[in-house]
């Protein structure tokens, strides 16, 4: 298969390109190669590529930036996607667009699944929606992932943080009541060729389980401790997501994706989101390798 994956120097795009390369004919494009806020440049610099299926991982994804860029959250996250669909569609290609559990308000107290409405309630989860809206109704054929709480060795995310900062502080903190689900980068690439073939769409796909940042935090630090990571801080202290005044952008408190489609369509349970974080953390971070 030929495959061309947009967002190669971010955190999920990185991780599929270097999977991928392994098994399929596979070229990545960086921002600097492929900018997609020119959504009038998008259809002459992919005219000669050929591929079968184009992934999108790019995004503009800084979520409190987003509300200071409206136009350009929208060029990158709805503009450029539905470009990017009308060319697949045109050669009979299939385009695989990443959303994000944003798009819910998180109103909800049980996994969203891909029926429940939309409602976002910050720039980011608007434009985003707005994507999957246009890349879905551009052809039957295209697919519409929608993940939670990346993480992965290419770019660091909140475990990252949480870690750096264990490490340089005896006490930290962090969020108890905002849920959803970690999602490492290496098990969306494992994931995803299930259903290249098989489905269209929507679809959430994320590690099992679901937990506050304050539990997914804490799980990283035994997990360090377990690893033999010198940390500061052994213990997360729990604080309450209205005590966050330095945010611009409002967040969901509850965006737990439910992975049950998945699971029909290709029989397998995703791995639980603690087992992902420690092998995550014992590849990245443990000298006991
Ligand atoms: N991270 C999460 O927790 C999370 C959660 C839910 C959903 N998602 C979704 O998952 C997908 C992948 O996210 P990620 O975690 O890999 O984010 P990321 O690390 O921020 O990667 C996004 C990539 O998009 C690129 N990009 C930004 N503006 C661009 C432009 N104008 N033209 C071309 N490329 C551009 C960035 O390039 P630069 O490297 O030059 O900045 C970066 O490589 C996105 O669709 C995101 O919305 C992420």
């Amino acid at each position: 298969m030929r495959m061309v994956i947009l967002g190669a120097g971010g955190r999920l795009g990185a991780a599929l390109v270097r999977e991928y390369k392994r098994q399929f004919d596979v070229v990545g494009l960086n921002r600097t190669q492929l900018d997609l806020a020119k959504s009038d440049k998008i259809r002459g610099r992919l005219a000669s590529a050929q591929f079968d299926l184009l992934i999108n991982c790019a995004a503009f994804t800084n979520v409190d930036l987003c509300e200071a860029k409206q136009a350009e959250a929208f060029a990158i996250n709805a503009d450029a996607p539905k470009v990017l669909a009308e060319v697949c569609s045109e050669k009979r290609a299939k385009l695989i667009h990443f959303s994000t559990d944003y798009v819910f308000d998180g109103e909800k107290r049980q996994p969203y699944i891909e029926d429940d409405a939309a409602n976002p309630i910050s720039v980011y989860g608007e434009s985003k929606r707005a994507g999957e809206k246009l890349v879905l109704r551009t052809s039957d054929r295209h697919l519409v992932v929608r993940v939670s709480w990346v993480f992965g060795p290419d770019r660091p995310s909140f475990v990252d943080a949480m870690i750096r900062r264990a490490r340089e502080e005896e006490k930290i903190e962090a969020i108890a009541d905002k849920w959803s689900t970690p999602t490492y980068t290496r098990d969306v690439a494992e994931m995803l060729p299930r259903i290249f073939d098989v489905e269209a769409g929507l679809l959430h796909l994320a590690n099992s389980g679901k937990c506050s940042w304050q539990e997914y935090a804490q799980h990283a630090l035994d997990c360090c401790q377990k690893f033999e990571v010198p940390l500061l801080a052994k213990t997360v202290g729990a604080s309450k997501l209205a005590d966050l005044k330095n945010w611009v952008a409002r967040r969901p408190p509850y965006s737990v994706l439910s992975t049950a489609k998945y699971q029909t369509l290709t029989g397998i349970t995703p791995r639980p989101w603690r087992d992902a974080v420690a092998d995550y953390i014992e590849r990245s971070y443990s000298k006991k390798k």
